[in-house]
């Protein structure tokens, strides 16, 4: 699991383990970088499937290719090495027309997997439940400062149990995207997470410039009526024990 400590891999990881799978977490903290390739060989010994959850944080759009490129370039290579069967990528429901910003790094991504020489499934999500969390630890003071963002989010946990089961099956090029239950405005989950958390907060949302913030506000993110759906409303999931406050 590459990036298995991080919010989704730690589900994954949980989830892998409960379907009886062996796991091994390949992250930094771990002792395994997937940029440099150090720790990778010996990780990779008799593994069948790695999941790609990695990720990096960045609005720029040549650092987030440089990020995903070289990370996905490197874990491939000592995949093929190794003889893993099977490289499951998560990347992001609806990115097709908004080449810019991050989502140029998640397109990257999926363009190197699929030029890659180990079998392989992108698996595509919604924004996760957590997502306006990671947004609000990531900003100081008493004005949080949102995109504006129309989304279907999905809890990470079902995001996480929906990886081991694409990782477990053949690979298949693309699996079905996956979204949550209910559509949802990013800086007003923000607002309603705050607010649950008892924090005095203000949120802005702002609509960013360009293809990136076109893209965010369009709805696009939200996928298609083919998509699989979570069970789990934004709402339940603040309620619940995945919850905690920013
Ligand atoms: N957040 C969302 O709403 C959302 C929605 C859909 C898809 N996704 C995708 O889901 C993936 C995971 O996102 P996340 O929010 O769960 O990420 P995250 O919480 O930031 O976790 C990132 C993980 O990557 C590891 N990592 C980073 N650099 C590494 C390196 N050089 N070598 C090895 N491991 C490294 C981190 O561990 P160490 O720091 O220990 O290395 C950590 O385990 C991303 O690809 C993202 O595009 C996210």
């Amino acid at each position: 699991m590459a990036g298995g400590t991080g919010v989704v891999g730690r589900h994954t990881v949980t989830a892998a383990r409960d379907a009886g799978h062996d796991v091994v977490v390949l992250s930094r903290s771990a002792g395994v970088d997937v940029l440099t390739g150090v720790g990778l060989a010996g990780a990779l010994q008799g593994v069948d499937a790695v999941i790609d959850v990695t990720n990096t944080t960045t609005l720029s759009a040549a650092k987030a290719i440089e990020f995903f490129e070289t990370a996905t370039r490197t874990l491939l290579a000592a995949e093929e090495a190794a003889g893993v069967g099977h490289h499951v990528a998560l990347s992001i429901v609806g990115i097709d027309g908004i080449d810019a910003s991050y989502y140029a790094g998640k397109l990257a991504q999926e363009r190197a997997v699929a030029a890659g020489p180990v079998p392989f499934t992108v698996a595509r999500a919604a924004q996760f439940h957590e997502f306006a969390g990671q947004l609000l630890s990531g900003m100081r003071g008493p004005v949080a400062v949102m995109p504006k963002l129309l989304m279907r989010p999905v809890a990470a946990r079902e995001v996480g149990a929906h990886l081991v089961r694409v990782a477990a099956g053949a690979a298949v090029g693309r699996a079905r995207d996956l979204v949550g239950p209910r559509d949802e405005v990013l800086a007003d989950a923000a607002r309603r997470q705050l607010a649950f958390d008892g924090v005095r907060r203000r949120v802005l949302a702002v609509r960013l410039p360009g293809a990136y913030g076109r893209g965010l506000a369009s709805g696009s993110l939200r996928g298609g009526a083919d998509a699989l759906q979570g069970e789990v409303t934004f709402d339940e999931w603040l309620r619940s024990g995945d919850h905690t406050p920013a």
